[in-house]
């Protein structure tokens, strides 16, 4: 399996609060602020292509409405999905993955793309995301770090995509976390940094598993999860935090 390429400080969903979120130009603004890495979340259309969004619904994010499940490429790529954030943002697109891949190859960022299926299309939704992260990132010594809450997802991943490396999202991480770990070839695992304890990180790092959290925007805070041993922590606010990059 290839190895974690993601830095100590991560902007979610491209760009954290700094720009609209999963989109193209966040990507823009975390590099900015001297961030070389990012997370965002990936979910299938119904013609079942990869593309940037979070929620299963379009409104609260885009000019759309109804199920990202159930919805086009051209309709969804015709979506403003930047308004929402600021009038500044207006005509930014939801990305199609294939499209953010490219974008972050040629900017030199690193990516944990988290695999978001809507319920029901787990196990399809992570062999399509693995399949078109193997290609997108085909010959780049950089990979990408795929994640997911949904082990099904996970799995479907590593039988698209061996050697790409995996994190098992959790919000705490169980006691029984290197069952799941083992079974799964994970490289890592990525909680809820207001879940985590020094104890629980230690043994993480122990097993010489990569561990990252999501979402800690607070400074302080962030130095003392990369001082119990954080690899990486996820943040909305790419700009405060990069005084530790
Ligand atoms: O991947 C970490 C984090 O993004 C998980 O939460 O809801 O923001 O996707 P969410
Ligand atoms: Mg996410």
């Amino acid at each position: 399996m290839g190895q974690w390429s993601l830095p100590r400080i991560v902007a979610h969903r491209c760009g954290g609060t700094l720009a609209p979120e999963n989109t193209l130009i966040g990507l823009e603004f975390a590099l900015a602020h001297g961030c070389r890495g990012v997370e965002f979340d990936v979910m299938l259309s119904v013609d079942r292509t990869p593309i940037l969004i979070h929620d299963e619904t379009l409104e609260r994010t885009t000019n759309g409405r109804g199920r990202v499940c159930e919805t086009s490429d051209a309709t969804l790529h015709a979506l403003d999905a930047g308004a929402w954030r600021a009038e500044r943002f207006a005509g930014e697109r939801i990305p199609f993955f294939a499209d953010a891949i490219r974008r972050c190859r040629a900017l030199g960022i690193a990516a944990n793309v988290e695999i978001k299926p809507a319920a029901g299309f787990e196990r399809e939704t992570g062999r399509i995301a693995a399949e078109v992260a193997a290609r997108g990132w085909a010959g780049d010594d950089r990979l990408p770090v795929l994640s997911s809450f949904s082990l099904d997802a996970l799995e479907a991943a590593a039988a698209a995509a061996p050697t790409l490396p995996r994190a098992i999202l959790f919000d705490t991480i169980p006691a029984d976390w290197a069952l799941h770990v083992r079974r799964l070839g994970a490289a890592g695992l990525v909680c809820n940094a207001k879940r985590l304890t020094p104890a629980v990180a230690a043994s993480v790092k122990q097993a010489d598993l990569m561990l990252g959290v999501y979402t800690e925007n607070d400074p302080e805070c962030a130095r003392a999860l990369l001082g119990w041993g954080v690899d990486s922590v996820i943040t909305d606010r790419p700009d405060l935090l990069a005084v530790l990059a």
